[in-house]
């Protein structure tokens, strides 16, 4: 397939990881467990049994892997900020060594023409912290971290995202149990989902007083639902499953409330929403990072709980080694949507965008094609949105570098940079030289 890019000249791209998931390093200058430590070391739920003490060693070889992204043309990195270094016991003592790392890091990506995006959480929850996300007191806990942490970094950042994947955080941890810390039921999740967007709430006027330029937002996954045939019931399983997934969270956000019928559906199990809740959690922001993977295709299965939605594997599509279909135009649907639905966002970019395949390092080489053509096709997809008038600013692959994928340990590949984690060693896959060339080609252009 051909492709006809057309990108505003002050469009970034890049790619991002996240603090857990690349750093290792765990008991290194303060830093104390996460309930990912926790998880990962004691639930056995963890599929190759492994953990993310070690990881891609990134706490240590981060100025190696700076020197790549420069070799790669990146303009932005998005890391996250691991709570856990920062404040050890997740409130009280700042911990100067942690905010020291992340301080050096943004000042080298500057110093490299690297556009530094900053999530302040990635999931890594400092374990002292009494109840977790069933806790209200934790929005209020990560304010406080917040503050150190813009005190500290400020306007060196240029864009601030508060929470990645809010639905992520509850849902997979508090409902299917798969991630830390690991709970199942669904109350619980819809409990941690609006102590989760509180805490995006409050961090956001934190963020606004210590900054000048630097954008505010929030990261959300993506995914857009379509009915797997044409009958009133697929349709309504693509509402409802967009409810859940989607509208629970975008709502709130930009509107201030929650979606009227999926709080229906959801029955006993909604969340308390104390006065001037959604006040808060609706506070302006410049911008929405989205993360797209995929699409839900779907029947209505009543024997399921709400939203009573079935996947069905579509037999013309190809499928990731997650087992999440490959569809670009899902991508360009959601895009155009949100923007329609949703103008109060003013902004959006690609905060991670990727796909797993089962790489193999041969004679010093990794070769994937499949992976090449999902970043042309995605890439593709957005700059279509933007031909249509969707305000996006970035696009950030997901990921600069193989990494501990949470659940499934190191028995997914997501790079486009290949680690062997026996000798650490980086190798740039067939789709990150691609991807290095394309930007290369787009700097010629502006
Ligand atoms: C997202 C996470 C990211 C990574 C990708 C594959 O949900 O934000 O850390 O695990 O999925």
């Amino acid at each position: 397939m051909s492709q006809n890019y057309n990108f505003p000249k002050n469009f970034h791209f890049g790619s991002a990881t996240s603090s857990y998931q690349i750093e290792g390093a765990v008991n290194e200058d303060g830093r104390k467990p996460s309930i990912w430590d926790e998880f990962a070391h004691k639930s056995g739920r963890i599929a190759d049994h492994s953990t993310g003490d070690i990881a891609c060693d990134h706490y240590h070889l981060w100025p190696e892997d700076l020197a790549l992204m420069s070799k790669m043309n990146f303009d932005a990195y998005r890391f996250s900020i691991a709570w856990p270094r920062v404040i050890p016991d997740g409130r009280g003592a700042v911990n100067q060594k942690g905010l020291d790392f992340y301080d050096r890091l943004v000042d080298a990506l500057l110093e490299r023409g690297i556009a530094p995006y900053a999530t302040l959480y990635h999931w890594d929850l400092p374990l002292a912290l009494p109840g977790g996300w069933l806790n209200r007191d934790t929005a209020k806990a990560f304010a406080e971290y917040t503050e150190v942490v813009v005190r500290r970094l400020g306007d060196r950042v240029h864009s601030w995202a508060t929470l990645n994947e809010p639905r992520c955080s509850a849902t997979v941890g508090y409902q299917e149990g798969r991630h830390a810390p690991g709970e199942m039921d669904r109350t619980k999740a819809l409990t941690a989902a609006h102590n989760l967007l509180l805490a995006h709430g409050l961090a956001v006027p934190v963020l606004r007083a210590a900054t000048r330029k630097a954008k505010v937002g929030i990261v959300l996954d993506i995914k857009p639902y379509y009915p797997a045939s044409v009958s009133n019931t697929a349709a309504q399983a693509a509402i409802d499953g967009d409810g859940v997934f989607n509208r629970w969270f975008f709502d709130p956000i930009a509107k201030g409330h929650y979606p009227a019928d999926t709080w229906a559906g959801f029955g006993e199990h909604v969340p308390t929403v104390e006065d001037g809740d959604m006040a808060l959690i609706s506070a302006p922001i410049d911008s929405v990072g989205l993360n797209y993977y995929s699409r839900g295709f779907v029947e209505q299965d009543k024997s399921v709980r709400f939203p009573h939605a079935k996947e069905i594997r579509n037999p013309a599509s190809g499928y990731t080694e997650m087992g999440w279909e490959i569809y670009p135009q899902g991508l360009h649907d959601m895009l155009v949507r949100l923007h329609r639905d949703y103008p109060e966002i003013p902004d959006f970019y690609i905060a991670e965008n990727g796909a797993a395949m089962a790489d193999e390092l041969v004679d010093g080489k990794v070769s994937d094609p499949v992976r090449e053509q999902y970043y042309r096709d995605h890439i593709q997809a957005v700059s279509d949105a933007i031909a249509k008038g969707v305000p996006m600013s970035a696009y950030l692959a997901w990921s600069f570098m193989d990494n501990f994928e949470w659940g499934f340990g190191y028995t997914r590949r997501f790079g486009i940079v290949y680690v062997d984690y026996p000798t650490q060693q980086r190798v740039v896959k067939q789709s990150g030289q691609w991807f290095a060339d394309f930007i290369a080609g787009q700097k010629a252009l502006r």
